[in-house]
């Protein structure tokens, strides 16, 4: 295991997208950001100065941060934000998870341009990935592939405008393959993202779906795609020809460049947009070319496209968002985790967020679940002992939008027992848990108008925000906290914030 350092400067920088040139947030000057690559074990310590005019924090998306959720990164819940003109240090170490994960601003709607893959390896000289070839070898070449969506906009003043006029925000102009639209975008072909390989070799690709709002099925033309691992957790291999991600997701998987030389298209559809909208023709694409060496006879041939399901929800008309009818609300002049540890909760946050929805949600007596449809606004957490057993209930309630929800938990990750449609019924749901080998995740998309049960034990001290990791969502309240209480030891308590900790 080392220590690795790094800077990162966040700052506004001139990108051009769509014939149209914008000042976005950037880290580095780069869209999207750096990659960061560790290995399984290592020390990261990344110094992040605030050049921008916006306040910003960055958060370590999957990253376990075992006692040390003063790195953890959500503004308002782990720290205040860095201001404009000051730093933080964030030090922490990735331990026990190996794959893909990513960082982004967890800080207003910056994480649209604000973002980046982090990479973990297996621990140095010790351990190997758990998948070969079709040679019995270690994958030749990683390809990161971040999936993202771009304004036309500022992404701040999207959300602005929305809180303003009380509707819903703007969708995107467009969704990225790193960083680029694609060809079926106007003035995007000349920079369709292209990704060179080799005919016969087996590379490992690494999708992150770092999109604000959108669900996203992926496809490579021709090719089959095995699933190895998803949010830094490997899973049992599989085949698939079409991957869906969910904002916050990611999916590892192993194609072998197998068809007969040519171009390939990657392609990227949006599921509907999180205000239900249909996306239709909003479809990002990239190209995998492993064409003959003399590109003429591999231009004039041009790559086919991949049939990908597509999907649309009614309009969705509300602009507020709950769990157990609690819409969360960021507190504004200190962070909850700095007043938890102060013991100085008082006036900042409640530790009464209650156990269960104050009515059972039924999608068939829906004139039962109309207590739901008022929320309370509130800044409640739900305190869990150091060490608890918790299983979650996670049931869709959208009566007016059928969207599914892509669950995520700061500072663990958890088993998915079991998934369904409709209304979860314990009676006869729990003989569907899987507990023999149940998938790892940190972001669970709980089905459209269904539920998702998940398990994890409270092993990590501090405040951990529970969200929907669609941005439009978070905005209109659909968030908690956990608090989990420091255990007996030393090494089961959370560790004294750092000095740089910024204030608010
Ligand atoms: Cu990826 Cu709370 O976020």
């Amino acid at each position: 295991a080392k220590q690795q350092y790094h800077e990162f400067v966040v700052k506004e920088a001139a990108v051009t997208r769509l014939c149209k040139s914008q000042n976005i947030m950037t880290v580095n000057g780069q869209f999207p950001g750096p990659s960061l690559e560790v290995n399984e074990g290592d020390c990261l310590v990344v110094k992040v100065t605030n050049k921008g005019p916006y306040n910003v924090t960055v958060h370590w998306h999957g990253v376990r941060q075992m006692r040390t959720g003063w790195s953890d990164g959500p503004e308002f819940v782990t720290q205040c934000p860095i201001r404009p003109g000051q730093s933080y240090t964030y030090r922490f170490t990735v331990q026990g998870q190996e794959g893909t994960l990513w960082w982004h601003a967890h800080s207003s709607w910056l994480r649209a341009t604000v973002h980046g893959a982090l990479i973990i390896r297996p621990r140095r000289g010790v351990a190997a990935y758990p998948f070969v070839n079709n040679h019995g070898k270690p994958p030749v070449r990683e390809i990161p592939i971040l999936l993202g969506e771009w304004w036309n906009m500022n992404p701040i003043d999207v959300v602005r405008a929305a809180t303003r006029t009380g509707a819903a925000p703007n969708i995107s102009d467009a969704i990225t393959v790193n960083g680029q639209p694609g060809d079926l975008y106007k003035c995007s072909s000349k920079d369709t993202t292209t990704f060179r390989v080799k005919s016969g070799e087996t590379n490992l690709l690494r999708f992150i779906n770092a999109a604000l709002n959108t669900e996203l099925f992926v496809s490579l033309v021709g090719h089959t795609m095995t699933v190895v691992g998803a949010d830094a957790s490997y899973t049992k291999p599989y085949s698939t020809s079409v991957l869906m991600i969910a904002p916050g997701q990611t999916t590892d998987v192993l194609v072998t460049f197998d068809q007969p030389p040519g171009r390939y298209y990657l392609a990227a559809r949006a599921y509907a947009s999180a205000q239900g909208v249909p996306f239709d023709n909003t479809t990002t694409t990239a190209i995998f070319d492993y064409g003959a060496s003399s590109s003429s006879s591999s231009s004039n041939n041009s790559p086919a496209m991949p049939t990908l399901p597509a999907c649309g929800g009614p309009n969705n008309t509300r602009f507020t968002a709950s769990i157990n009818n609690v819409s969360f609300v960021l507190p504004s002049t200190v962070s909850i985790l700095q007043s938890h540890y102060h013991g100085a909760s008082t006036g900042v946050f409640t530790a009464d967020f209650p156990a269960n929805p104050p009515v059972t949600f039924d999608y068939t007596a829906q004139n039962v679940s109309r207590g739901l449809w008022q929320p309370e606004p509130g800044t409640k957490v739900y305190k869990l002992k150091y060490g608890a057993a918790v299983q979650l209930v996670l049931q869709g309630t959208n009566i007016f939008a059928a969207e599914n929800h892509p669950i995520h938990i700061h500072g663990y990750d958890f088993y998915i027992l079991a998934e369904g449609f409709g209304n979860f019924d314990a009676a006869t749901d729990t003989a569907k848990f899987n507990l023999d080998d149940p998938p790892m995740r940190n972001t669970v998309a709980v089905p459209v108008n269904g539920w998702a049960v998940i398990r994890f034990v409270a092993d990590n001290p501090g405040v951990w925000l529970m969200h929907c990791h669609l941005d439009v969502h978070i905005t209109w309240g659909l968030a908690m906290a956990f608090l989990v209480e420091d255990g007996v030891g030393v090494l089961q308590s959370l560790e004294a914030p750092p000095p740089d900790l910024p204030l608010c």
